[in-house]
């Protein structure tokens, strides 16, 4: 059985009351029971961790790099500026998908800046919740079919 950890980092603990217009009206919980019920029909283990530190977001990525074949990252806004995340993300081998919930391409310039996506096999973004659906799917296959990037 495939396991793949999930890590949402700050503010995210805010869904369905922060921005919905941006981030939709699902709150953390209503989102992970959804990804977890897929999860669930794709006969996958999940993991799943949200915190509003940048040291335990690090310590959790050491975390499922050690006890997960796969691993999806929201840094939430850690994504445009933490080099410290970025480099437990590079240490970490296991395949990684960085993920957001918005397109952050068609918002504000700094959000357009990734540091952590070079170092992640690929980033989702502008699903909302289904970012992390996608984001299952390609582990799945990068997992199972043991390919470096989706072809
Ligand atoms: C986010 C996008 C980030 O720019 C923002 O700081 C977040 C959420 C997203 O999922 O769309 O907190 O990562």
């Amino acid at each position: 059985m495939i396991k793949i950890g999930i890590i949402n980092g700050p503010n995210l603990n805010m869904l369905g009351v922060r921005d919905p217009n941006v981030y939709g009206k699902l709150t953390l919980e209503e989102m992970n029971n959804r990804i977890k019920n897929f999860a669930e029909e794709e006969n996958i283990e999940l993991a799943i961790k949200q915190s509003n530190s940048e040291g335990d977001i690090i310590d959790a990525i050491q975390y499922f790099s050690l006890h997960a074949d796969g691993l999806i990252i929201n840094p939430a806004a850690y994504t445009h500026y933490s080099y410290a995340i970025a480099d437990a993300l590079r240490d970490c081998t296991i395949p990684k998908i960085e993920v957001h919930l918005s397109d952050i391409y068609s918002r504000e310039g700094f959000r357009k800046k990734s540091v952590t996506a070079t170092v992640c096999t690929e980033q989702i973004a502008g699903f909302g919740y289904k970012s992390y659906i996608l984001a299952i799917y390609a582990l799945q296959d990068l997992i199972m079919n043991k390919s470096e990037k989706i072809k």
